[in-house]
């Protein structure tokens, strides 16, 4: 049964995190590294592959203690036991959400039908891999379209860029695309410059309703059908694949059975890539690499279900971040790789984490008190140095920044004439990466304090950060990774008591904007609009205002 949950600020453990905060509010990392020698001892733990420093935050063991005892008395235990018991714990849509069925090994003997479908998927990617499937003219696939949105896309192409370096030198594979924008932009650009005769179109859609995928979907459709002189059953077979949870949404809009690739109801859209809808991550490391994701993923689904809290990386980043959030009133944060093949990890995270928890009612549908989800945005690293790092150095926000670089690269090019050039250029983004989180938390302090500086040039420091360390950017450490985070947001939301799964908050958007369609067709014959929109619809549609 899953546990009711009482009100988060009445709480005792809740009450004394808030007095600690108070009394520690001012207290500057550059005193916390001093006063304790072993402080990175104290705040960093290692696992499936990661090792994970929160020293840079603003907490002490006390505190650390205290969040501990927080999750206790939110049940943590008894909610992980619910998740991976195939609770309905999504409560809004009584639903369960079972992503990590997904990565079970097939050993277990659980979920034939997860493994039937990842065989099904494996046979289509080794057809397209080894030449053999063919388009409807005769010739083999050059290039891949992926159609879709949100968890549709941001997973595959996050995973697909990040591990592109990693597919094994035998396989000639596909060239990917990404289409998700509703506006057009991104499939007329990309169709511009395809051959159809050697495209192949994957629309990916859990619900195969949304709006923007099936527009696109359909953009690609007549550009096949204007090259091959018409539709045909050909053009189908050869040229569409689906993915989805709903068979009979494919097959209405053509898809042809047996180029349908399931998942179901139990796997949220932003919890995905571990399905079908990872087929692009596949078409880039070959089914084993995509099989060595999962079981990378399974490891560290294994960590969060059996180490105690205190060492368990999940939790520990999910209480980190409660405490930034709900008493040092931190409420943002900057995702930053320094590692240029995470480049789609900010955009990632920005869906899971904040699709899944930007919630303001409680699971019992109370209001909530407190704050939830921070904003979360990144860039690359080395890049946001000249963007936004002014901000975080001298700017007035607090804001709590996630670091990530991998101890190892290049090794595959390490005979390649630009082998020493290019570990020179990833030592030199590591060592930014180390100067930047700790001239964050330390400031000024971290500097000689002979020179004088003026106020321009004063660095407070005490921005908190965790810095992630990758062994090295493989299928198996991506898979952890990405675990990782869904699991944290899974701790976060237990803490907060909220559904993480369920995302009403876009559905709205989508109505209105079907009514406003309306509105852009027959801007005079609106009513009931407030006076903005319906001046700039009349300015759209070109009438007078
Ligand atoms: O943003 C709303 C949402 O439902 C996401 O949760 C989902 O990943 C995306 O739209 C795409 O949905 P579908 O995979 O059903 O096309």
């Amino acid at each position: 049964m899953v546990p009711e949950q009482d009100v988060l600020t009445v709480s005792s453990i809740w009450a004394r995190l808030e007095q600690y905060a108070q009394q520690h509010r001012h207290e500057h990392l550059a005193d916390m590294f001093e006063a304790d020698k072993e402080r990175f001892q104290h705040f960093s733990q290692s696992d499936c592959g990661l090792l994970v420093d929160y020293s840079k935050q603003r907490l002490n063991t006390d505190i650390l203690s205290l969040l501990v005892q927080l999750a206790d008395e939110r049940h943590l235990g008894h909610w992980i036991e619910c998740l991976f018991s195939g609770q309905r714990v999504n409560c809004t849509e009584q639903r369960s959400a079972m992503h990590w069925r997904l990565r079970e090994p097939s050993t277990t003997g659980a979920s034939p039908e997860v493994h039937d479908q990842l065989d099904a998927m494996g046979a289509m990617v080794d057809r397209i891999l080894t030449g053999q499937w063919r388009g409807s003219q005769g010739d083999v696939i050059t290039d891949v379209v992926n159609v879709g949105v949100g968890g549709s896309e941001l997973g595959p192409l996050m995973a697909a860029a990040a591990l592109h370096s990693s597919m094994p030198a035998t396989g000639k594979r596909p060239r990917l695309h990404f289409a998700s924008s509703m506006d057009g932009s991104q499939i007329s650009q990309i169709l511009h410059d395809l051959d159809p005769r050697t495209t192949l179109v994957l629309v990916s859609s859990k619900s195969f309703t949304t709006i923007d995928t099936l527009h696109n979907a359909n953009t690609a459709r007549a550009w096949l059908a204007r090259a091959f002189g018409g539709e045909s059953e050909a053009m189908m077979r050869c040229h569409f694949i689906g993915i989805s949870s709903n068979a009979a949404r494919m097959t209405d809009w053509g898809i042809q059975p047996q180029n349908q690739l399931m998942f179901w109801e139990w796997t949220g859209g932003r919890y995905s890539l571990w399905s079908a809808i990872g087929m692009p991550i596949a078409l880039t490391v070959g089914m084993d690499g995509f099989r060595d994701m999962l079981a990378g993923a399974h490891a560290m689904d294994e960590h969060f279900r059996t180490r105690r809290w205190a060492e368990n990386i999940p939790v520990l980043l999910g209480l980190v971040d409660v405490w930034n959030i709900n008493f040092l009133n931190i409420t943002a944060r900057a995702v930053l790789p320094y590692d240029g093949r995470l480049k789609h990890l900010p955009a990632y995270l920005e869906q899971l984490e904040m699709e899944s928890n930007g919630k303001s009612v409680s699971r019992a549908g109370k209001p909530l008190e407190y704050n939830t989800c921070p904003v979360i945005w990144g860039e690359v690293g080395p890049n946001a140095q000249h963007a936004f790092f002014q901000l975080l150095h001298q700017g007035t926000l607090p804001v709590a920044c996630e670091f990530l670089m991998t101890a190892r690269r290049y090794t595959e090019q390490m005979h390649s004439a630009s082998a020493k050039e290019l570990e020179g250029q990833h030592r030199l983004s590591n060592a930014n990466c180390l100067a930047q989180s700790r001239l964050l938390a330390l400031g000024e302090r971290a500097l000689d304090p002979k020179v004088a500086l003026p106020p321009y040039k004063r660095y407070r420091g005490n921005q908190p950060s965790t810095t992630l360390v990758l062994d090295e950017l493989s299928p198996r450490t991506l898979g952890a990774l990405l675990a990782m985070y869904e699991h944290k947001v899974f701790v976060q939301a237990v803490i907060w008591g909220i559904n993480p799964f369920d995302q009403w908050g876009v559905e709205m958007g989508k109505l209105i904007a079907t009514d406003m369609l309306d509105v852009l067709a027959d801007p005079d014959s609106a009513s009931g609009l407030d006076a903005s929109s319906m001046a700039l619809a009349r300015h759209i549609a070109g009438s007078s205002l």
